[in-house]
């Protein structure tokens, strides 16, 4: 698996979460309130809108565009029957946060292959 370095953990000072584009991917770093990390697509899988300038509650977001709702832990969207959005493993080292280059579920793909 391959990982970049994308942020430091200082930039999650007072923040939920930030916004990155990788490999042409928006995808944003969730903070939990436990300290750790997710990451997750942003891009809604109806019209590419960033969900991350809707509605979140909880781990619910809703697209300001057209009100698709998702879960924005897991990527399942909750409202209509769609793809969930790709998800990415982060990890820590010291200060730095490095995200996988490619979604978790491609990276389980070629582990079983
Ligand atoms: S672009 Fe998100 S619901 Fe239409």
């Amino acid at each position: 698996m391959t990982f970049v370095r994308i942020a430091n953990t200082a930039d999650f000072d007072g923040k939920r979460f930030r916004r990155y584009t990788l490999l042409a991917k928006k995808l944003a770093i969730f903070k939990e309130p436990d300290g750790t990390y997710y990451a997750i697509e942003i891009a809604c899988k109806h019209q590419n809108w960033d969900l991350t300038t809707g509605r979140i509650e909880g781990d619910i977001a809703t697209c300001p565009r057209h009100g698709w709702v998702y879960n924005i832990k897991t990527g399942e969207c909750l409202s209509h029957s769609s793809a969930p959005l790709r998800r990415y493993t982060v990890k820590v080292e010291g200060d730095e946060i490095w995200v996988s280059l490619s979604p978790i579920e491609t990276e389980q793909r070629h582990e079983n292959h």
